[in-house]
């Protein structure tokens, strides 16, 4: 198979050409060559134009717009189309359409309007696929294969009868026995055990004030993970028997608010990560969270180059404010995501469409034309990509802090019913990653579930709110902490097995209990826009709760509220190397003394900081000051 990188950094977007006359299409290629464009991504919502009926294909238009790109010296991407299935398909098959929550069958139109399970709909995309691939995996202008799109953006879940089939089978094949499953899901709860498979169903809307079993719903996260991940694959294996040259990637979400696909099962099934990155304009933390994931996707693809395949020139439309970016924001945008390992920059998308309902969204042609400061701005990252193709193909080196992020524990938080509807799994993870990059620590991500040796790779190990935590999680984070490496926990780290059943005998097991040394009686969340204050002048918020320390040293308590006098922040000294326990949200200034605090104790080296990011890759040292909104590209 061919390598996904090229020497070069990739620089281009989504290109959508049946939107234009083929005199839009001369313009283009002539723009693209001036912007330093080398790839674009075809076709990705193009079905409805290739099929127009069931097995009545047209390539003439794909045919000719390849050719000109090829000419042109612009490589594709190509898609397999699939993201969007065309209104002949789901008048002549309904019940290709999703199911929603509370039982109403959504119609065409959008997009993603499929159900994953679906048989119907998997195999109308495989056969697309492979009249695709045959047509075009010997062009020379093909670098790699796009499958589908964005994959559970709009449907991450159905619960459609054909999904309710498919989800028995899924759940025959986990649990084995009925009885297996009623343990697993504490079904002796509200009269919930089942008797009979054909009693499991999705886990549709119940009755106003009340909501499914968490165990269950639990389940249906990982379940609608894997359908999602076989449909994907079912595609990809389609490429696959055809075509064993051309790398294959599908465009992973790594945002914020995207939570339904578990992207480090994701990571193992694709030939390189790619992954789309929209800021939230609004968000005053917008540049740590790019940093951030951008982080996770340097995460998910272990260190390895991988894509950004979709991030905005200026504003996007579904915002509700939808803000436009600064002069130059865009270039420094990129650069954040480069730094970190990005094999380049792309963007949706190549020009702005003048109908449907993206039409308000930026583009790298905006409708004003190329006397705009966008155009200027992108062929000012042309020049700025190409001079540096020093870093393609390089790692970005690795960090000595790494943050466990768990897609599962993210699913067991986003219920209804836990102590507080504050609960916001990303937030604390966000708020940790931000104390560390205000002063100038990176951070690798990485996947629940690693060995103790493994995290032996790192100084210090963070662990906020990994609240399901089985017992070779717990026990390899115990050996890891027992043998030279530091851990940092949260409050509602342990909580619950693999199944979300509770750990008796103290809350958080053993990891808090024993590692840690403190031992969790009770929680006493703290309503919202409370500040609460500790005992060594930091305050907090969201959180506090009872314990006692039994063997840990006690480095604030709270100061008033049920929870007065029980540990705040706590370190244990008992493992070759310190760890702590942090019982309550703190706020930013209070994390970022709280991590400084750690960072120098075990002497992890900082550099840059306070709105300043320093990145090494490929024997290049990125400098990116925030601040300033300048950037500097030198050799180290
Ligand atoms: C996603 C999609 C694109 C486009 C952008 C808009 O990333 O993949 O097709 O809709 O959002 O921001």
């Amino acid at each position: 198979m061919n390598s996904f990188t090229s020497g070069k950094l990739y620089y281009g977007g989504d290109y959508n050409p049946d939107q234009w006359s083929r005199e839009v299409w001369l313009e283009d290629v002539r723009l693209m060559r001036e912007a330093g464009v080398n790839l674009v991504t075809l076709g990705v919502f193009a079905w409805a134009n290739i099929e127009f009926s069931e097995g009545d294909y047209h390539f003439d238009w794909l045919d000719e717009i390849i050719e000109l790109l090829h000419e042109n010296g612009i490589a594709v991407d190509m898609a397999t189309a699939t993201a969007s299935p065309p209104a002949w398909l789901t008048v002549k098959y309904p019940e290709v359409l999703p199911v929603s929550y509370s039982g109403v069958r959504h119609s065409h139109g959008g997009r993603q309007g499929y159900c994953s399970s679906s048989p119907v709909y998997r195999d109308r995309a495989r056969l697309l696929t492979q009249q695709l691939v045959n047509r075009y995996s010997q062009h020379p202008a093909l670098r790699m294969w796009h499958v589908n799109n964005e994959f559970g953006c709009h449907n991450p879940m159905c619960f459609c009868d054909v999904s309710a089939a498919s989800w028995r089978r899924w759940v025959l094949k986990k649990y084995g026995t009925l009885s297996e499953l009623n343990s697993a899901w504490g079904t002796s709860f509200w009269s919930q055990r089942y008797h009979q498979w054909d009693e499991v169903l999705p886990p549709r809307e119940t009755p106003a004030g009340t909501f499914p079993n968490p165990s269950m719903m639990l389940d249906y996260y990982r379940f609608s993970n894997d359908e999602i991940l076989g449909l994907y694959l079912s595609e990809r294996d389609a490429i696959r028997e055809i075509d064993d040259v051309h790398p294959i990637t599908t465009n992973f979400m790594s945002m914020r608010h995207t939570r339904f696909m578990d992207y480090w099962k994701w990571s193992d099934e694709v030939d390189f990560v790619s992954t789309d990155h929209y800021l939230i304009a609004e968000d005053p933390n917008q540049n740590i969270d790019l940093a951030f994931q951008a982080d996770l996707t340097r995460g998910f693809a272990n260190g390895k180059p991988w894509l950004l395949m979709e991030h905005s020139t200026s504003a996007v439309n579904w915002q509700e404010t939808n803000i436009a970016k600064a002069d130059n924001q865009m270039i420094q945008n990129s650069l954040s995501h480069v730094a970190r390992g990005s094999e380049g920059a792309m963007y949706f998308q190549w020009r702005a469409s003048v109908s449907g309902s993206e039409k308000f969204h930026s583009a790298m042609v905006p409708h004003a034309g190329t006397d705009t400061r966008t155009w200027r701005n992108v062929v000012q990252l042309g020049e700025l990509l190409a001079a540096n193709e020093a870093l393609a193909g390089a790692s970005t080196v690795p960090a000595r802090v790494a943050m466990i992020f768990d897609y599962e524990s993210w699913w067991a938080l986003s219920q209804k019913n836990l102590p507080t509807s504050q609960i916001d799994y990303p937030a604390l993870a966000h708020d940790w990653y931000r104390a560390l990059w205000q002063l100038g620590v990176r951070v690798d991500f990485i996947r629940p579930g690693l060995k103790a040796q493994e995290l032996s790779a790192y100084d210090l190990v963070l662990a906020p709110m990994l609240y399901l935590m089985g017992e070779s999680q717990e026990s390899e984070l115990m050996d890891y902490a027992a043998n030279g490496g530091s851990l940092i926990a949260s409050y509602f780290t342990g909580i619950s097995d693999e199944r979300d059943t509770i750990k008796l005998g103290g809350y958080g097991g053993k990891l808090i209990g024993e590692t840690l040394g403190v031992f969790v009686e009770e929680f006493s969340p703290v309503s919202a826009g409370v500040e609460v204050k500790l005992s060594n002048g930091m305050t907090s918020s969201e959180w506090s709760e009872i314990s006692q320390a039994r063997d840990a040293e006690i480095l604030a308590t709270f100061t008033s509220g049920p929870a007065k006098g029980s540990i705040a922040v706590a370190k244990n000294s008992k493992g070759q190397k310190p760890s702590w326990y942090v019982a309550t949200r703190l706020d930013d200034k209070s994390a970022q003394a709280f991590f400084a605090s750690v960072v120098s104790e075990l002497e992890i080296a900082t550099e840059g900081g306070n709105g300043v990011e320093v990145i090494h890759r490929g024997g290049r040292r990125i400098e990116i000051n925030h601040n300033e909104a300048t950037w500097s590209i030198s050799e180290a």
